[in-house]
């Protein structure tokens, strides 16, 4: 007998419930498979994949967790099965994910989920319930897929106030964005590539228009400044109208153009929202191509620093699954949900998205004669807005107008708006103004 299978036998084990056995539940099972000797060596304890929830029973699965997991259709059965130590909730969703999460917590066994969604909607009303009945509700799958970044703010950041948050959330939309930079293809283009490759799913919206990565978000601000902030007053804007000509224009001034997700605090206020923007091709964020994610935090004692890696995918994900798994299996371990000492934390102080305040890129298509440029920076003046760099481009057609570009100094986006109204107003203007900020 080897080591290793002396230790097996002679440890205790673990029995999860794993509800879902798509690509996250299989990442999670060949997880536990590769490395099992090494989690018993850190935790003198077996991970034993005892129930598996799923939809379809006679789908083919090519990965099956051990001979002795029972495999079932029947949330109830799941749910009755006596001696689960911890529910692992991987369907994804709002309706079954919810109750087998509430009924799991309510009857005092800890849950695992990736489901960024359903926390980022029910957040506070799940952490409430879990510390009610002193269980765990641990979640680190549900942002950046691999990326430590729950636990590094829960723990490791802990005694910081973190002063600014940037961080590219969701791998599809940057992956779409990274093939349009690259290779100069349109939308659709690069959106069905991502399809073909597996990183979009069938319905992309979630992807496209900025709510995935919304949804991570809102748990990010909520462990980053210990309040609440409803996910439905985050500003979100997607991906799905971006333009090739911007990103080109966009580079020519030395920028690159990125989904980014954004919280940040001034004066005890915070400013947060997801949207495509702007930052120099020399920023770190600039640098992170195709599917993966990274998080840019500031600490005011630590200074910056950057996690990077894969936000999605079986093992990526599966890695932080088994992570949460193994903290809830320590002996000891006191569940710490929201990563502070209130199980519900007060609502957030938040700062009107139209005072926020940052450089801006402006596309303005126009007609070609006297005075328009004189015109569009004069409005531009009346709203307190000072234009840093500005160049006219000729479209493929005269009959199309020329493009204008301008990039203004810091200005805020109530005063951008005004202007752009003022703008859209005027007869020389031939095509809505596009714009985006830079940061
Ligand atoms: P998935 O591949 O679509 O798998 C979903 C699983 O849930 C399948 O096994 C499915 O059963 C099961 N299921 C769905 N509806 C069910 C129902 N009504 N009753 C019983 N079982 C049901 O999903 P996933 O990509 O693994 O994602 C799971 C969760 O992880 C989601 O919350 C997602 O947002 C999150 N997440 C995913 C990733 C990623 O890279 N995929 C990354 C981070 C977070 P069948 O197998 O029978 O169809
Ligand atoms: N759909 C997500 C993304 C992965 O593209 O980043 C799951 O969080």
């Amino acid at each position: 007998m080897t080591v290793h299978e002396d230790t097996l036998l002679n440890q205790p084990t673990i029995n999860l419930g794993v509800a879902g056995f798509g690509t996250v539940g299989t990442g999670l099972a060949k997880a536990i498979r590769e490395n099992s000797a090494w989690i018993s060596r850190r935790l003198g304890k077996v991970l034993h994949i005892h129930t598996v929830l799923v939809h379809d029973l006679h789908k083919k699965r090519h990965f099956i967790p051990d001979p002795d997991t029972l495999f079932t259709d029947d949330p109830e059965t799941f749910l009755n099965t006596p001696d689960i130590d911890i529910v692992v909730e991987l369907i994804g969703g709002t309706g079954l994910a919810y109750d087998l999460i509430t009924r799991s917590l309510a009857r005092g066994t800890s849950v695992v989920t990736a489901n960024k969604a359903l926390l980022a909607e029910k957040g506070p009303e799940l952490f409430a319930l879990a510390s009610k009945h002193n269980t765990g509700l641990y979640y680190e799958a549900s942002v950046a897929g691999g990326i430590p970044i729950v636990q590094t703010l829960k723990e490791s950041m802990a005694g910081n106030r973190i002063k600014n948050l940037l961080g590219i959330l969701n791998g599809t939309a940057n992956y779409i964005l990274s093939e349009m930079t690259s290779r100069g293809l349109d939308f659709s283009t690069a959106l069905n590539m991502a399809k073909a490759k597996g990183y979009a799913e069938a319905d992309p919206t979630f992807d496209i228009e900025g709510i995935d990565a919304a949804h991570k978000l809102t748990l990010l601000i909520r462990l980053a400044h210990g309040q609440d902030y409803p996910f439905s007053r985050l500003a979100v804007e997607g991906i799905s109208k971006v333009q090739a000509v911007d990103i080109t224009l966009g580079g020519e001034f030395g920028y690159e153009l990125k989904l980014l997700a954004h919280v940040s605090s001034r004066d005890e206020q915070l400013q947060a929202g997801v949207f495509p923007a702007f930052i120099a091709k020399s920023h770190m964020l600039a640098k992170v191509d195709g599917p993966f994610n990274a998080i840019l935090l500031e600490g005011n004692v630590v200074g910056p620093i950057m996690l990077y890696g894969q936000g999605a995918g079986d093992l990526p994900t599966g890695s932080a699954v088994l992570a949460d798994i193994m903290a809830l299996s320590k002996e000891g371990c006191a569940p710490n949900n929201t990563g502070f000492l209130e199980p519900v934390l007060p609502p957030a102080n938040i700062l009107d998205p139209l005072l926020t305040s940052s450089g801006h890129y402006f596309r303005f298509t126009v007609q070609d004669r006297p005075g328009v440029l004189s015109a569009l920076a004069g409005i531009m003046g009346q709203h307190d807005i000072s234009i840093a760099q500005a160049i006219q481009k000729q479209t493929p057609t005269p009959e199309q107008g020329v493009s204008i570009v301008f990039l203004s100094h810091k200005a805020l986006l109530r005063d951008v708006q005004k202007a752009m109204d003022e703008i859209a107003r005027c007869a020389f203007i031939m095509a809505p103004t596009v714009h985006y900020r830079i940061m």
